[in-house]
């Protein structure tokens, strides 16, 4: 062992880490945050089993009946820990005008000096776990290294399942290699003596915080999902937007399929929805009867980075090697793929427990036919179906988790781990709209894309702490997660087509996607899930030449004699209710577009406002 000491305290630093960069950061943070130990993690099976040990004998775990869901545990948070916090998240980029209207932004130097005092002995009583991880295939000329310095063995854990971690990292990283510091604590210093709580958090002070320019993350306050996993949403979107915008690449809030027709064709697709609005289900899709010899394949489930290569396709790969899904809803009709994923060695994080030590979550009433008698609820309080009823109380929270390694997953595309990625045929961009939005158009050229992307609204959703079910912009679902100015994104977006298409290459085709329209009677009225593959399976006889298609105001849209009713029966009144184009609807849409494009003024690209132009004057003629 090579084993500075910092103020008293022993960085047992492990023979294999030949990074100084990387050492002197982990003693300078040492020093800061004054923990107890320091841990380095290897990544092995033997560490997670013990960490995971140590979580049941510290409360934040409950090991699940190993009968019904072997190697599998459950964390319950605090009430105040729950979702990521958007409010506390910022990008504090040099000038404020780079981080844009869309992001929290405090001057650097301010922001340091208001974390330094709660960084300063914030892990005190606490172990610093150093978690090396890879975002990306190890090595693939995609991907990037992060190295995490967290307080939580819980961050730890799900580190482990959630991306490439452990000592082969290293040896990417080498003795002179980058990696982005994310620095993380739960923001709660234990005194000597005081008995540590099952989620130790800071209830009240919170920081996502953000420094584009040096690359750097630094987390106080939380341990829930996209605060605390600062590979995922911090370091995957909102450190990589800006890495993307500096080298020519996207970094997206994206699943990616693989879609093999009959014949043996695959292509595949980048989809962007807003946060739980079904982006695991549509990666892990069953095609359903009457789709026979169709195959859906997962490479990932909510984020993709995507590089244009000199042979004119743009090859993406997912930079995780987990999910972290949305429990509530999942279910054998929701996702199939998923539930059996659930089977073993996950982490669940907010569901409920039953009286057999298995887990439930609101949606499993669908399989089983019945709810259960009886379960403790997220809260750790008695909940029964009379409960329920009477108080409207959930059993689990709807923003409760799980974290499963994509290894568990049946529907697993072979090349999901493939260092040189996929090459991508088409992108998907969908919010949820239960009016206005029709269920599929395609955009009749790349700006056209970028302007329905650009333009995407969505109701909220449990996702981020805050109101639910109210219509926001989310534009391209990266509002809370583009680490730079909006406008600017817009216009990479289109420098990255144009780029491609300069070069004498075809742009993979864009869609628009609405599952979500609802009837006069306030239900949705597309079935959804694996009827998707219907809307699925006509974009790709659009990228075959094999659907004309009809011309709309926004986008071709198919007519309903193209879409494949095998199985179903769906009437062409149906069809329309969720693809009609009302114009008294559209009217009152283009002055909320107006609205977000005022907001965004500050270098809208030109090409939008022309976009725009057009589809107002295609409206007034409507
Ligand atoms: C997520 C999110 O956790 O988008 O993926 O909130
Ligand atoms: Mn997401």
């Amino acid at each position: 062992m090579n084993s500075p000491v910092m103020q008293g305290l022993n960085l047992n630093t492990p023979t294999y880490v030949k990074n100084a960069k990387l050492v002197a950061w982990v003693a300078e943070m040492a020093a800061l945050c004054k923990p107890s130990s320091i841990y380095w993690c290897d990544g092995s099976q033997e560490e997670y089993d013990r960490l995971c040990a140590e979580l049941v004998a510290a409360g934040t775990f409950k090991k699940l009946n190993p009968a019904k869901r072997p190697g599998s545990f459950l964390a319950c948070s605090d009430p105040s820990d729950v979702a990521r916090v958007e409010d506390r998240t910022f990008i504090c980029s040099a000038q404020k005008e780079n981080a844009g209207p869309t992001n929290n932004w405090m001057e650097p130097a301010q922001m340091r000096a208001t974390l330094q005092p709660l960084f300063d002995g914030c892990m005190a009583g606490r172990t610093m776990y150093v978690v090396p991880f890879s975002m990306g295939p190890l090595g693939s000329h995609i991907s990037h290294i992060g190295i995490e310095l967290s307080d939580s063995a819980y961050v730890a854990v799900n580190q482990k399942l959630m991306t490439r971690m452990g000592k082969a990292v290293y040896d990417v990283l080498g003795a002179e290699g980058e990696f982005v510091p994310c620095m993380h604590t739960v923001g709660a210093p234990l005194a000597a003596g005081q008995k540590d709580s099952a989620w130790p958090c800071n209830p009240s002070t919170k920081y996502i915080v953000h420094y584009p320019e040096t690359r750097e993350i630094w987390s106080y306050g939380s341990g829930y999902g996209g605060n605390a996993l600062l590979g995922k949403k911090c370091f995957a979107l909102r450190i990589a937007s800006n890495m993307g915008k500096e080298q020519g690449w996207l970094a997206e809030h994206m699943l990616i399929l693989g879609v093999t027709n009959p014949e043996g064709r695959k292509y595949h697709v980048a989809a962007a929805f807003p946060s739980a609005c079904g982006k695991t289900n549509f990666s892990m899709l069953v095609p359903p009867q009457g789709f026979d010899g169709w195959k859906v394949t997962t490479i990932g489930d909510d984020i993709a980075w995507i590089k244009p290569h000199a042979d004119g396709k743009m090859y993406a790969i997912n930079p995780e090697a987990g999910y972290f899904g949305v429990a509530p809803g999942t279910n054998f009709h929701t996702n199939p793929n998923c539930m059996a994923s659930l089977d073993k060695n996950v982490i669940y994080t907010n569901v409920a427990l039953t009286d057999d030590g298995d887990i439930w979550w609101e949606g499993m009433e669908k399989d089983s036919g019945k709810l259960p008698d009886h379960l403790i609820d997220w809260q750790g309080k008695d909940w029964t179906p009379q409960i329920a009823k009477e108080t409207g109380a959930k059993a689990a929270h709807p923003n409760a988790r799980f974290t499963v390694s994509a290894t568990n997953n049946p529907a697993l595309d072979p090349a999901w781990d493939d260092p040189a990625g996929v090459a991508i045929d088409a992108f998907m961009f969908g919010g949820r709209r239960s009016t206005t939005v029709p269920l599929v158009t395609q955009a009749r050229s790349w700006t056209e894309g970028v302007y329905m992307a650009a333009t995407m609204g969505s109701e909220t959703t449990a996702a981020a702490a805050g109101t639910q079910g109210v219509v926001r912009r989310d534009p391209f679902a990266m509002l809370p997660f583009c680490g730079y100015n909006m406008s600017d994104y817009f216009q990479h977006w289109l420098d990255i087509g144009a780029k491609v298409q300069a070069a004498g290459h075809k742009l993979p085709g864009m869609f628009c996607v609405n599952w979500f329209r609802k009837g006069a009677d306030g239900k949705f009225v597309w079935p959804g899930y694996g009827d998707n593959m219907r809307v699925l399976k006509w974009m790709i006889d659009r990228l075959e030449g094999k659907a004309q298609g009809e011309e709309t105001l926004f986008g071709v849209a198919p007519q309903y004699a193209e879409i494949t009713w095998n199985g179903i029966s769906f009437s062409a009144d149906q069809f329309k209710t969720v693809t009609s184009i009302d114009k008294a609807a559209w009217v009152e849409e283009l002055k909320l577009h107006n609205t977000h494009f005022d907001q965004l003024a500050y270098h809208m690209p030109k090409a939008l406002l022309d976009t725009k132009a057009l589809l107002e004057s295609r409206l007034a003629a409507a």
